[in-house]
């Protein structure tokens, strides 16, 4: 039972001492944070990969693409270890190397047409077309990037990572969040014109879109989505400020454009966590993410009224995945002196994945 687990967890953590690191997400139960020595959104789980020197072993307690950020960026001799092999992310599905490299092939025939080519930066010194992609992707698609120039962001740095591209090109192909994608766009002031939305196998100015070339592009958009922040929509924040009329609402910015527009402002997981604890006591928050953080919150923060906007409560299916059981295999596992359920992401693709990276850490120190 629970109280079994949590003792097994806690013997075998105690038995590996620094050896091992935990890490967890916000999204994850609360029966594994209690265990995580770290917890973050993802761009800070990005670097307390890089952080901690002892640890043999980093236990990773969120979907797959944060274990394999963390087996790039982590020292070759450390182990990253996914306790689920399961917990994936649909969203990071949504974007797979051989539709990005066709979409990249068909930018090259149009950019060709208009008399220029891809890689090649103009007289301006900017090249045509940047991909940058969010963390939710696979480590091949962030290789993929790593080799055309590229850079990988969270949702806590998008804006600061689209600046630092725009410096050094025209435009950039962003995968796979289209609503991250549009919504920090917009937010620097892209009109939503200059933002085709690309489906694989569909010409680029299908999908009902008005940019008839490339020139009028700024954010060519990859079609994905979350489809738990999808679910969240303007009259559950029209049915909040109408019970609540001094609501604060906050939404993660996976979340649809006109849900972002109307909420009070947008931001990560950890943004959300550091809005609530700063705020004064009384306060009351509706928050568009995923339910088992806002429920974590609201138990966390008795002195504010917290509620999540949608009432038929979504919690992100795969995440919920890493149950208390498999940390506790995984972690005897070690004890015993095995090691499974390790993401080893192959060496020629860390080193080009690492180079996107590096250019969001550089970008974002
Ligand atoms: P954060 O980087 O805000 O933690 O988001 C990760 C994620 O998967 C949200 O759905
Ligand atoms: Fe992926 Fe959405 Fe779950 Fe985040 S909440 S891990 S984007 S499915």
């Amino acid at each position: 039972d629970e109280d079994q687990l949590h003792a097994r967890i806690t013997a075998a953590k105690e038995a590996l001492g620094e050896r091992v690191m935990v890490l967890g997400h916000f999204y994850q139960r609360d029966e594994i944070v209690t265990h995580a020595d770290f917890l973050g959104d993802s761009f800070q789980l990005a670097r307390a990969a890089l952080g901690r020197e002892e640890a043999e072993y980093i236990v990773f307690c969120g979907v797959h693409f944060m274990a394999e950020t963390a087996d790039v960026l982590s020292r070759d001799d450390q182990a990253v270890i996914l306790p689920n092999l399961a917990a994936g992310c649909s969203m990071a599905d949504m974007a797979d190397v051989a539709g990005v490299e066709d979409c990249w092939a068909q930018l090259t025939r149009v950019l060709a047409e208009e008399g220029g080519s891809l890689d090649t930066p103009d007289e301006t010194g900017k090249v045509p077309v940047m991909p940058i992609t969010y963390m939710n992707c696979s480590a091949a698609l962030k290789a993929f990037v790593g080799r055309h120039g590229g850079i990988v962001c969270t949702s806590s740095n998008a804006a600061v990572v689209l600046e630092r591209a725009f410096e050094k090109a025209h435009r950039v192909l962003f995968f796979p969040d289209q609503h991250l994608g549009r919504n920090t766009a917009r937010a620097m002031g892209i009109g939503l014109e200059r933002m085709p939305l690309w489906s694989p196998g569909k010409p680029l100015g299908g999908n009902g879109n008005t940019v008839a070339s490339l020139e009028d592009s700024a954010v060519i958009l990859w079609h994905g989505f979350c489809s738990v922040h999808k679910r969240f929509t303007v009259d559950q924040i029209s049915a909040a400020r109408a019970e609540h009329p001094d609501v604060r609402v906050i939404v993660h910015p996976e979340c649809p454009m006109e849900v972002v527009d109307a909420a009070d402002e947008s931001g990560s997981t950890d943004h959300i966590r550091r809005a609530i604890e700063s705020a004064p006591a009384g306060s009351t928050f509706a928050i568009g993410t995923e339910i088992t953080m806002v429920s974590r919150l609201a138990a966390e923060h008795p002195e504010h009224t917290i509620f999540c906007l949608d009432p038929v409560v979504c919690p992100c299916s795969t995440m919920y995945r890493i149950h208390p059981a498999y940390l506790a295999w995984v972690l005897e596992s070690l004890v015993a002196g095995e090691v499974v359920n390790r993401i080893t992401v192959p060496e020629a693709e860390a080193a080009d994945a690492r180079l996107a990276l590096d250019r969001m850490l550089e970008a974002v120190p």
